[in-house]
């Protein structure tokens, strides 16, 4: 057999089905879009389910795609065996309500045979052993011998995940040769051992798996076959190992290299580290290129598992400092060709994966601190062993492999309680088992049945505002009427409609609805499919079905969002061309009040930045760029490199939206003809909305000159309060300023000079007490500060004195002792006095010899707290 390279083999397969009139479509990204039941795609057909079940129509009926894909189920064999791994591709070829078993089969056999050569004697087949029709494919039609064929049960040959369309399948092996066998007699497919390995499924996908457990016939049954690439590189390749497939071995080499810890080096440990970074560092670089970041929950959880994982296997290896973000460039080499844009986001990707290498770096230090903890502890409680939820929390909450955790313990003569870990463990992954559950469990089908039965509305407003349109159903809720009445609320449905129903970002329009006999407002629409229920509300008269009414759309509000809408695709390209082409649209919403734009981006944007992005699309306005929307087939507007939403499925003919050469976008929106008339365009501001997610929001041309005018207010009641111009407002604020300063100083100034005089009085009425002047006051209100360069003037005026303030605010009091320096020499103590008197007062505080503070609470206490003083004295 010819050694054939993974890109190859690749490439081969979809040639193959695009010979067949199959639609070679790119991998979808990793994150599932509408589908709430999966993390991250796990198959071929998983971004597909939609078409596999009518919801969305396919581009075409047959498809064919290699698709990225994530497993984790199996992580703690990855490394262990040569064969698990996290990342995948699977080959994948599918029909929507096209072609059916025999010709899936017959192509399928065709590949194996003509195109990459297997040796016929040596590929087996296994079926549902229920399904007649596919012995029947293999035995007769393609000739296999039946002794080849092993019919299986529901567990091995029939697929489902969770929820959605499903069917019996029937599984392609090649067998390695006894060599690898168990040499038991029945050995076959389905056996254990080495010997047959699994490399291609073929489902027939027929029912649909309802949530009550029960299975319905699909109206046009399906094909949906996946082929795990590095499996297949494996057998094409001679090699047991999916390490030792070319492009998994250079990234396994580049491990080696930096390193310097040879592979097979008779060491089992090193082999396992060397193998999860170099599968690890495979799906964190796919991960992270499709947007995910490192986080504690859902699929950012994952990626941070995998990322650390790979980094601590690093430091193992003697791996000092950061290296995963320099290996990623290994993948991006290896599977470049196929994912170029792994090379596009290349500085993108290596930034995450290094400021994530560097937080890890954190929690390795500070788990270590707290394990030399646990073992203080322990071995001052002589202990022989620590608990199971100790070592559980530094795996969990530190990432500490409990290997690590013993070997650290076992230098301090200390075990650790392994069935306590084990329990820990258990619960953990329980408690994750039943979340994937529930997960796989929950829906991705719209509920749709209520309006099945009424025709397409045929959308007419990308071209006209008004209408006659019949009214051909009216719902209340989930109730059909025949009539809406005067002052009633219900949902209009018109054969006909040129209004925009809210779809992809952009808000919906309403307008009115007339005849001689009724008048109607319509407050909004919105779309199930392809039929738009606009919400109405009937001012005067009664709506029937069957009527014709004059329909027209709220001029103004429909052109204001137009112009946000254009305005928002200039965002996105102005953002690319400053930021850079890793910036991918997380989400947009567009109305008449103006724009927001959520995407990928790691950092806030400088307000430098802001300003030249602003400036390119207001170049761009004033360039008056022609606008244009057209239809046509999905491969055209991918040859013209249109920008796609990220992740989003589109049939057969997409609309293109492009502002001359500079912007080109998949959109059904509505959009200006020309840039010009989207008059300015102004940011409103930046901000974060989620880890890695920045949002803008703008205006566009009367929406800023609405804000203009807002402002414009604003600075003209300013300018009133400050008895200034407008245009000298500046300098009326700065000369205010300085005004206020020289006040605040002529105020301070003020105020010593009262204290001034009053210092006098207490002076002379100080009490003599064993020899001592002591003054005791209250204030109310009074800074702290002023109090002590009050009672410091004192001193300075006087010997032999003990100051005692009392400052009331609100219920708080706070004393203050100042002691004479001379009377410091006699052991008078300024902390000293002030515990036993804050004491008497609730309170409690203290200081140095010569002064002290203290905070009270109760302010009646006050003249006790002053009697006690002389006491003290
Ligand atoms: N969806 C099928 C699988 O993943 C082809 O095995």
């Amino acid at each position: 057999m010819e050694k054939i390279g993974l890109n190859e083999l690749r490439k081969k397969f979809q040639d193959f089905y695009e010979t067949k009139g199959h639609y070679v479509k790119k991998s979808f990204p990793l994150v599932p879009d509408k589908d709430k039941s999966l993390l991250l795609i796990n198959s071929g057909m998983a971004p597909l389910k939609r078409y596999f079940a009518g919801i969305d129509t396919p581009p075409s009926k047959r498809m064919t795609t290699c698709q990225k894909c994530i497993r984790t189920g199996d992580i703690e064999n990855v490394g262990i065996t040569s064969r698990h791994g996290t990342f995948f591709e699977m080959l994948g070829s599918f029909s929507f309500g096209d072609y059916f078993k025999e010709q899936s089969i017959r192509w399928g056999w065709e590949f194996i045979t003509q195109e990459l050569q297997l040796p016929e004697e040596r590929v087996w087949a296994t079926i549902y052993e229920e399904d007649e029709e596919a012995r029947n494919i293999w035995k007769n039609i393609i000739g296999m011998p039946e002794e080849r064929i092993v019919p299986l049960g529901k567990e091995d040959n029939f697929w489902e995940i969770g929820t959605g369309p499903c069917g019996p399948c029937s599984e392609i092996y090649f067998d390695r040769g006894e060599e690898y066998g168990c040499g038991k007699e029945d050995c076959k497919p389905g056996c254990d051992c080495d010997r047959y390995i699994e490399f291609w499924n073929h489902v027939f996908t027929q029912f649909n798996r309802e949530e009550d457990g029960s299975y319905s016939n699909l109206a046009n049954p399906n094909i949906d076959t996946g082929m795990g690439l590095e499996r297949l590189a494996c057998i094409m390749q001679g090699v047991d190992s999916i390490f030792d497939i070319d492009t998994i071995r250079i990234i396994l080499d580049e491990v080696v290299r930096i390193s310097g810890v040879a592979y097979h080096n008779g060491e089992a440990k090193t082999d396992v580290s060397i193998r999860i970074i170099t599968d690890h560092i495979r799906s964190v670089t796919f991960m992270v290129g499709d947007g995910i970041l490192p986080s504690n929950e859902g699929r950012g959880y994952v990626l941070r598992r995998l990322l650390r994982r790979a980094a601590r296997h690093g430091k193992l290896l003697g791996l000092e400092g950061p290296f995963l973000a320099d290996l990623s460039q290994k993948v991006m080499e290896a599977s470049g060709c196929a994912y170029p844009e792994l090379e596009e986001k290349k500085e993108y990707i290596q930034r995450v994966i290094s400021v994530e290498e560097e937080k890890f770096s954190t929690t390795i230090d500070q788990g270590n601190q707290i394990l030399n903890d646990y073992i203080h502890d322990a071995k001052q409680k002589s202990g022989t062993c620590l608990s199971g939820e100790q070592a559980f929390k530094l795996y969990d909450t530190y990432g500490f492999p409990l290997e690590l955790t013993q070997e650290i313990a076992a230098e301090a003569d200390l075990q650790v309680d392994l069935d306590g870990f084990n329990q820990h463990m258990q619960h953990q992954r329980e408690m994750a088992r039943a979340a994937r559950k529930s997960e796989t469990d929950a829906g991705w089908a719209d509920d749709s049945s209520l309006y099945v039965d009424l025709p397409d509305t045929e959308f007419i407003g990308y071209t006209t505002l008004y209408a006659k349109a019949k009214i051909v159903g009216i719902f209340s809720g989930k109730t059909s009427l025949n009539v809406l009445r005067e002052g009633e609320e219900g949902h209009l449905v018109f054969d006909c409609s040129p209004f925009y129903a809210e779809s992809g970002g952009q808000a919906s329009d309403k307008g009115s609805a007339e005849s001689a006999a009724c008048h109607a407002e319509i407050l909004g629409v919105s779309r199930v499919k392809n039929v738009f229920l606009h919400k109405t509300l009937v001012k005067s008269g009664e709506i029937c079905v069957g009527e014709t009414l004059d329909v027209s759309v709220e001029v103004e509000n429909r052109n204001k969002t137009t112009c946000n809408h254009t305005a928002t695709h200039l965002l996105q390209k102005a953002l690319k061309n400053t930021l850079g082409d890793h910036i991918q649209q997380k989400g947009s919403s567009v109305s008449a009040e103006g724009l927001r734009f959520d995407f990928t981006h790691f950092e806030a944007i400088t307000k430098e930045t802001l300003e030249k992005i602003e400036e390119e699309i207001n170049k761009k306005i004033i360039e008056f760029i022609p606008v244009k929307c057209e239809e046509m087939p999905i491969k055209e507007a991918e040859k013209l490199g249109a920008m796609a939403l990220f992740g989003e499925k589109y049939g057969e003919r997409v609309r293109v939206v492009s502002v001359g050469d500079y912007s080109i976008e998949f959109c059904g929106g509505t959009h200006v003809s020309n840039s010009g008339q989207i008059g300015a365009f102004k940011i409103l501001s930046e901000s974060g909305v989620a880890s890695g997610v920045r949002r803008i929001e703008a205006i566009t041309g009367t929406g800023l000159y609405s804000k203009l005018t807002e402002d414009e207010g604003l600075i003209t009641i300013a300018s009133e309060k400050l008895k200034a111009n407008p245009s000298n407002l500046i300098s009326r604020i700065q000369t205010l300023n300085e005004e206020l300063k020289t006040y605040k100083k002529e105020l301070e100034q003020i105020k010593m000079q009262a204290m001034g005089s009053e210092l006098e009085d207490m002076i002379a009425n100080a009490k003599i007490v064993n020899g001592i002047r002591l003054i005791t006051k209250r204030f109310e209100d009074c800074d702290i500060n002023d109090l002590r360069k009050l009672s410091d003037e004192i001193k300075d005026k006087e010997k032999g004195i003990i100051v005692l303030f009392a400052t009331v605010n609100g219920s708080k009091v706070t004393f203050m002792v100042s002691v004479a320096d001379d009377l410091l020499d006699r052991g008078y103590h300024a902390g000293n006095i002030i515990k036993k008197i804050a004491a008497a007062a609730g309170g409690g505080g203290g200081g140095k010899a010569d002064m002290a503070q203290a905070g009270a609470k109760d302010p009646s206490k006050i003249e006790e707290a002053f009697s006690l003083a002389e006491t003290l004295l």
